[in-house]
C-alpha cells in the first residue's frame, strides 16, 4: 500500500474560531494508483495533501508512507502545491536541478538528471529560459519536473492544471497519463474540475462541503491507456460522470448556501 489514511482530521484555530476543516478520514491508496479527490471549496483537499506531506500537523488520526508513518516533512513524495513552486529568478534548468541542490546530489549527477527531467516534459532547448518567457503550460512542466527530478515514489498534485485552457489541459493530461504509464507512480490528483478526474483516475473520491469527509468512492470502468481527447465521449465515461456527478452537485450547492 502506497498511503494508508486512518482517522485523518483537522481542526484549525483561527482567530478565536474553531474550524472544522476536515472529519476523520479513512483511506487506502495503492502503489501506482491514479487517484483523484474532488469536492466543494473549502473541503480539506489541500488540507489533506499537506498532511500527507507532513508539512501541517494533524489533530487526530495517523498517514503511513510506504509503510512508514508521516511524522514531519515526508521527502518520499513529491509535492506539486496549489501555488507552484517555480522560482522567476533562476533559469529552467535551475529551477529544476534546486530539489537536487537541497538532497547534496554530486553536481555531474545533477546535469544528468535535469537534462533527462527536461526531456520527459518536453523542455528540451529551454534550459536557460526564465519563468516569464514561457507559457503557463510550459511554467507547469517545468513544476513537474521539478518533483519527478529526485524520483519520489508518490506524487501529490493539487489542481496543478487549474488555470490552463481547456486544449492545453488535455494535453497536459495526456503527458501526465504517459509520464505516469512509464513510471508506475503513485499519483493523488486533486482537481475541481470532474471530466478531469474521470478522464485521469482509477479512482476517485468525491468530499463533502465542510467539514470535509469522504462522500462516494467511485472506481473509473475505464482501462489504460486513456487518451484524453477521446474519453470522454466513450459512454462509461459518461456513466461514471453521472454518478459522481449526483454525489457531488448537492455538495456544491450546500457551499453556495452559506
Ligand atoms: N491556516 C489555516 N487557518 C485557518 N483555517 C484554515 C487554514 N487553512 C485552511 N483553513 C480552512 O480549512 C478549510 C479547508 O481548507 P483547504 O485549503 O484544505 O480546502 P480545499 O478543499 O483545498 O479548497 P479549494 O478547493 O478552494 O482549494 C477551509 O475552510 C479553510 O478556510
Ligand atoms: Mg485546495
Amino acid at each position: 500500500m502506497s498511503i494508508v489514511i486512518r482517522g485523518a482530521a483537522k481542526r484549525y484555530v483561527s482567530r478565536g474560531r474553531e474550524i472544522r476543516a476536515l472529519d476523520p478520514v479513512d483511506l487506502d491508496i495503492k502503489a501506482g494508483e491514479f487517484i483523484a479527490f474532488v469536492g466543494p471549496s473549502g473541503c480539506g483537499k489541500s488540507t489533506l495533501l499537506n498532511m500527507v506531506a507532513g508539512i501541517l500537523p494533524m489533530t487526530g488520526g495517523t498517514i503511513s508512507h510506504d509503510g512508514k508513518p508521516v511524522s514531519g516533512i515526508n521527502r518520499a513524495v513529491g509535492y506539486m502545491t496549489q501555488v507552484d513552486s517555480v522560482l522567476p529568478w533562476h533559469t529552467v534548468f535551475d529551477n529544476v536541478e534546486l530539489p537536487l541542490k537541497f538532497r547534496g546530489v554530486p553536481v555531474a549527477e545533477r546535469r544528468r538528471r535535469v537534462t533527462e527531467m527536461l526531456a520527459l516534459v518536453n523542455l528540451t532547448g529551454f534550459e536557460n529560459s526564465f519563468p516569464i518567457e514561457l507559457s503557463g503550460g510550459m511554467r507547469k512542466r517545468v513544476a513537474l519536473a521539478q518533483v519527478l527530478v529526485y524520483d519520489p515514489t508518490t506524487l501529490l498534485m493539487d489542481e496543478p492544471f487549474g488555470a490552463l485552457d481547456a486544449q492545453l489541459k488535455l494535453m497536459m493530461q495526456a503527458q501526465l497519463l504517459s509520464i505516469w504509464q512509464a513510471t508506475g507512480k503513485t499519483v493523488v490528483f486533486v482537481t475541481h474540475d470532474l471530466a478531469e478526474a474521470v478522464t485521469l483516475a482509477n479512482r476517485v473520491v468525491v468530499f463533502s462541503g465542510r467539514p470535509g469527509r469522504i462522500k462516494v468512492i467511485e472506481t473509473v470502468p475505464l482501462s489504460y491507456p486513456r487518451d484524453p481527447f477521446k474519453v470522454r465521449f466513450n459512454p462509461q465515461f459518461e456513466t461514471a460522470y453521472g454518478t459522481l456527478w449526483a454525489a457531488l452537485a448537492p455538495e456544491i450547492a450546500k457551499g453556495e448556501a452559506i
